[in-house]
C-alpha cells in the first residue's frame, strides 16, 4: 500500500516536473536567430514593430504549450524555412521564454 503511494507521488512528481518547463530540449539562445531569419518580416508586415505584437497582442489564437508547437509546425511548413524538429524545439522554447511562459 506504502508502496503504490509512493509510486504516484513520484509520478506525480515526475509530470510537475515536465510541464515546469514545456521546451526544455529546446534552447532559446539557438531559437532567436532562426525566427529572426524565417519568421519576423512576415509577421513585421501584419503588425508593425518588430513584429512581436503577433505574440503578445490580447487575442492571440496560441493558448498552451500544445498549441504553440503546433503553431511553430504549421508556420515552419507554410513558409519553407526548412527547420528539423530539434530547430523547432528552440524556437519554441525561445518564443516560450519570451512571450508566452507556458508552464
Ligand atoms: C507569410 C507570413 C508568415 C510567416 C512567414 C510566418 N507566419 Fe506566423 N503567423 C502568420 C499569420 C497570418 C498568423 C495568424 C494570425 C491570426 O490568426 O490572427 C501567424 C501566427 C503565428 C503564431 C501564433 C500567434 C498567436 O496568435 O498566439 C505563431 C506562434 C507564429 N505565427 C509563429 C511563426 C513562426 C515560428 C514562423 C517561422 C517559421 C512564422 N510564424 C512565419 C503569418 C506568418
Amino acid at each position: 500500500m506504502k508502496f503504490k503511494l509512493l509510486i504516484a507521488l513520484t509520478l506525480g512528481l515526475a509530470a510537475t516536473e515536465a510541464s515546469a518547463e514545456p521546451f526544455a530540449n529546446g534552447n532559446p539562445h539557438a531559437g532567436r536567430p532562426l525566427a529572426d531569419k524565417s519568421c519576423n518580416a512576415c509577421h513585421v508586415s501584419m503588425f508593425g514593430g518588430d513584429g512581436s505584437k503577433i505574440y503578445t497582442r490580447p487575442d492571440r489564437k496560441v493558448k498552451s504549450a500544445e498549441q504553440l508547437a503546433a503553431r511553430i509546425r504549421a508556420c515552419n511548413a507554410n513558409s519553407g524555412a526548412g527547420w528539423f524538429p530539434e530547430e523547432e524545439a528552440h524556437v519554441a522554447a525561445y518564443l516560450n521564454a519570451t512571450y508566452y511562459h507556458f508552464k
